[in-house]
């Protein structure tokens, strides 16, 4: 299989911006930047945010020395914040003990911020060519259909990972990088989690799912736990020079160190206005927008209603940002923010 999966990947790979030629190492501080960006995030949108960063912070030492601030804002649209601020973490560690390079052992590379199991398997694997058992949510799939485990795959994380440690080259020269990606393109274009393509796959004659019909049924779907649905309400302010009152999320937790516009705590019980009022950050006549920017998080849905008012505030309140519409681009705004925006400019 590892023989058939390489052939594979010589023809069938994706030409990927991170990805040296085949059977070549490619440039860890490529692979690094990538694996994170690809983690909780596709590949096509991680695409273009991969040739911005290089091209503005084109080594280690580059991102070390950037601001958060442009990070963050850099990473806009990506999600999961706390990434961006490991990355710059981690490259600042690598630049002030490593002198700007990258370790190549996984208990090394796993102390680094930002990078767990998967990570530092998948980076010594294909920057460095080291044997590495690299197993994400794809290849956890292949696993359970090349040996037709039955069990829901997080009943069964420990044998799947057993598995793909046998199937898993176990020497630099069987090409642990190459290997490690061909699972995964194969997991991204013909094993995929709907309706794999195994008239074209290269290991249906070895697959046991395939030859057992049910290709289609495993990894077997466990019960998902229900997203609980939070509410919050969001305050609009313009105030005399047009500017948007904002706020900077404190570093820690949800969106940390991101920009937003102010609002209640995000709660599973609907807020009274009454309530809401009482906690807004300035003083005035609010009135209830129409409608609600609603918005999904990892854990919960969120809803938020939005009040407005246009006061005459100097400077507003602690820690207010005065935002200009049309330089609302320069701040780091999570997307749940760009919506709120985006309601209140449409309903006016
Ligand atoms: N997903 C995460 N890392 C990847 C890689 N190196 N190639 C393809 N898909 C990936
Ligand atoms: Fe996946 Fe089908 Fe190939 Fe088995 S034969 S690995 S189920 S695509």
């Amino acid at each position: 299989m590892r023989r058939e999966l390489l052939a594979w990947y010589e023809h069938y790979g994706r030409d990927l911006p991170w990805r040296a030629p085949r059977g070549k190492i490619a440039d860890p501080y490529r692979v690094w930047l990538s694996e994170i960006m690809l983690q909780q995030t596709t590949v096509t949108t991680v695409k273009p945010y991969f040739r911005r960063f290089l091209e503005r912070w084109p080594t280690v030492m580059d991102l070390a020395s950037a601001d958060i601030d442009d990070i963050l804002h850099g990473w806009q649209g990506l999600g999961y914040y706390a990434r961006a601020r490991n990355l710059h973490q981690c490259a600042t560690k690598l630049c002030a003990e490593f002198g700007g390079r990258f370790p190549d052992t996984e208990a090394e590379l796993k102390n680094l911020p930002g990078i767990g199991v998967y990570t530092a398997a998948a980076i010594s694997a294909i920057a460095f060519g080291n044997p590495a058992n690299v197993v994400d949510g794809n290849v956890e799939r292949v696993m359970a259909r090349l040996y037709a485990v039955k069990e829901p795959l997080a009943k069964c994380k420990h044998e799947i990972r057993q598995l793909s440690a046998q199937l898993a080259p176990r020497t630099t020269r069987g090409r642990p990088g190459d290997f490690a990606q061909a699972v995964m393109d194969l997991g991204a274009t013909i094993c995929t989690p709907r309706k794999p393509k195994c008239m074209i796959c290269p290991l249906s004659r070895r697959c046991i799912a395939y030859q057992e019909g049910l290709h289609e049924t495993l990894p077997s779907k466990q019960k998902k736990v229900p997203k609980p649905l939070r509410y919050g309400v969001a305050f609009w302010v313009i105030n005399q020079n047009g500017r948007i009152l904002m706020r900077k999320r404190p570093n820690r937790g949800l969106l940390g160190g991101m920009v937003e516009v102010p609002s209640t705590d995000w709660v599973t019980e609907q807020w009274s206005i009454a309530n809401a009022i009482k906690i807004a950050p300035l003083k005035g006549s609010w009135r209830i927008l129409p409608g609600v920017v609603k918005h999904t998080f990892t854990h919960f849905h969120l809803e938020l209603l939005i009040l407005a008012a246009n006061l005459k505030p100097v400077d507003g309140p602690a820690g207010a940002i005065w935002v200009l519409p049309e330089k609302i681009e320069n701040y780091p705004l999570p997307t749940v923010m760009k919506k709120i925006v985006g309601h209140v400019l449409k309903s006016g």
